[in-house]
């Protein structure tokens, strides 16, 4: 069956069919996926029954992917998937969901903020593709930025301004932004700055986009709250509803986006449901910026 794509988004953001992750792509579905991610840099897989070895699979079929190691608060041994899986549900290793006031909760919290995946490492994700496994009865969406389209949006005198910024992201930085401070040292250490630039050029279309995330807190040379007031204007101007995609979760969904070219967050549900989310993500190519002095911070 071939792939057909037809937006959903305002802007942007595909719905895909004739594609069944529980069967191996062929070169075909491979090369059709990744231009419609350059076109869409969203893609909707609804009714995909599988298994994490399915997504993993599916996953390699696309590219190199990004192990989860040492991102979030959670111990290694109390990993519920192994580290080919970033576990983006709110549960323990029992399956149980956190309490409420659990600092692993708290963190992931975070992610309600908008972001890019890994913006924070010096080598950012490709793409994640996340695979609903549970879900709330109300809330959890997941909304997409797009970053091009904002980009695209800004007046000359701010394209000019933003071009050759470099930004430092930290994990450390989007929590300071929910008052999540209270990191130890080992975990000051793990989470250190690293330096991303703020406008990307796709490697394939030649389109820009403005590569921002709410991990990003200092712009390299600025003053720190002149960059933290710009940074937040720009992620504003940069969510604005045009540019918006909200993904309502259904079972089995499979939803794949771009991160050099989106951003995303996540929406609130009750805290005391199981919302259980399987990230699998594949490896960027390469390091944005120099990372000169970016590990001072
Ligand atoms: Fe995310």
């Amino acid at each position: 069956m071939a792939i057909t794509i037809r937006q959903v988004g305002p802007c942007f953001a595909g719905e895909v069919d004739g594609i069944d992750m529980r069967k191996p792509m062929t070169p075909d579905d491979v090369a059709a996926i990744h231009a419609g991610m350059d076109r869409y840099a969203v893609l909707v897989f609804r009714n995909q029954d599988i298994t994490d070895a399915q997504q993993l699979a599916f996953t390699e079929s696309l590219g190199k992917i990004e192990h989860a190691i040492g991102t979030s608060l959670r111990a290694a041994k109390d990993y519920r998937l192994p580290t080919t899986f970033a576990d983006v549900s709110n549960l323990d290793k029992n399956d149980a969901p956190f309490a409420r006031e659990d600092r692993r909760r708290l963190f992931a919290i975070g992610n309600r903020l908008w972001h890019s995946d890994s913006s924070f490492k010096v080598v950012p994700a490709k793409y994640s593709l996340l695979h609903a496994v549970a879900i709330p009865t109300k809330g959890g969406n997941t909304q997409f930025a797009d970053m091009r389209a904002a980009y695209d949006a800004l007046d000359e005198e701010t394209k000019a301004e933003v071009q050759d910024l470099v930004c430092e992201h930290s994990q450390m930085y989007s929590r300071g932004l929910v008052g999540f401070s209270d990191f130890t040292d080992e975990e000051r250490e793990r989470f250190k700055p690293v330096r991303q630039c703020m406008v990307r050029t796709h490697p394939v279309t030649g389109r820009k986009s403005l590569y921002l995330s709410s991990h990003a807190g200092r712009i390299v040379g600025w003053p720190i709250a002149e960059a933290q007031i710009f940074l937040r204007d720009l992620i504003e101007h940069a969510t604005q509803r045009e540019f918006v995609y909200t993904h309502k979760w259904q079972l089995g969904d499979l939803v794949m986006w771009d991160n050099r070219q989106t951003m995303h967050r996540a929406r609130p549900f009750p805290a005391d449901q199981r919302r259980d989310m399987r990230r699998t993500t594949l490896a960027g190519d390469g390091p944005t910026a120099v990372q000169v002095e970016a590990q001072a911070a």
